[in-house]
């Protein structure tokens, strides 16, 4: 069994961008800049965001956080957006999610210019995305996409189920899969044979937020299996997918953690690069 190491490929993604940055700051002479804005105390956030600011200043990005506090009216955050939208500076967007109750998520994100929507959370980036035209593709999925790719070149024709149908992991993962020409299917809480689907899979993404959901037996000989889950659990954190006994079934597995996490991170900082990139063509 391959254990995806998604540590050491998001390590190497990273140096790869880090060289892109030196070019891209001899040739423009500026580099590309990335705004994260975090609304409140909750605890995942801010450890994400302390990650993602780590790494972007790691690979040579201008890297700035705002910080506002729960209590934030709305309007002082799409006022914020709009001066970012106008600040060429500024080469990509991140609102930290989850949002307080009394701020409309949908808002926040289609006041971000789709151009600097590094998350791909707006529904311009998401109608291309699913017509197969350029845009930010959300980070997750895009990390769980390249280390498939990574196991598996050539997914021409593979059978692929997703589990989760989420607009942040399970949906877009889905269009990157058809991308590459696999028969995708999307499953969810709902569906009535989880079971039987799972199997049919040569690939299987888990992205439902179920602790160890995917049994060993819900899985194909050699099948590859990515789980985005982190779930909190009394014996610590534990992804979707049932490590122990998926790894003696599947071809390739990643661990939680240490699999698709450092990928997201640095699939944020390669999209911010890419929206600097189009804004100079
Ligand atoms: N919260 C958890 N994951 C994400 C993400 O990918 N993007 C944003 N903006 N917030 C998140």
């Amino acid at each position: 069994m391959i254990l995806i190491d998604g540590k050491k490929i998001a390590l190497e993604l990273r140096e790869e961008l880090k060289e892109e940055v030196s070019k891209l700051k001899l040739k423009y002479n500026k580099v590309p800049g990335l705004t994260v804005i975090l609304i409140g105390e909750d605890p995942p956030s801010q450890i994400y965001v302390r990650n993602k600011e780590k790494s972007a200043n790691e690979v040579g990005l201008k890297s700035e956080v705002i910080r506002y506090p729960d209590s934030v009216e709305e309007k002082t955050v799409l006022d914020k957006i709009d001066e970012l939208n106008k600040d060429e500076s500024v080469s990509g967007i991140l609102v930290q999610l989850p949002l307080p109750k009394h701020i409309d998520k949908q808002k926040v994100i289609e006041t971000i210019l789709p151009s600097k929507d590094v998350d791909g959370f707006h529904p311009m980036n998401v109608g291309n995305l699913s017509s197969g035209y350029e845009s930010s593709v959300p980070c997750t999925p895009l990390g769980c996409y390249l280390l498939i790719k990574k196991i598996e070149p050539n997914l021409n024709g593979k059978k692929a189920v997703v589990v989760g149908r989420s607009n942040l992991n399970g949906k877009p993962m889905t269009q990157l899969l058809l991308k590459e020409n696999c028969t995708v299917t999307i499953t969810h809480s709902k569906t009535k044979d989880l079971k039987g689907e799972c199997l049919k899979g040569d690939i299987i993404v888990a992205a439902v937020g179920i602790p160890e959901l995917v049994k060993g037996d819900w899985v194909k000989k050699d099948a590859i299996v990515i789980d985005v889950g982190i779930n909190k659990t009394d014996k610590g954190i534990v992804g979707d997918i049932a490590f122990d006994e998926v790894s003696k079934i599947a071809k390739a597995l990643t661990p939680v953690p240490g699999g698709v996490g450092p990928m997201t991170i640095a699939c944020l900082l390669k999209n911010t690069i890419e929206c600097f990139k189009r804004s100079q063509k």
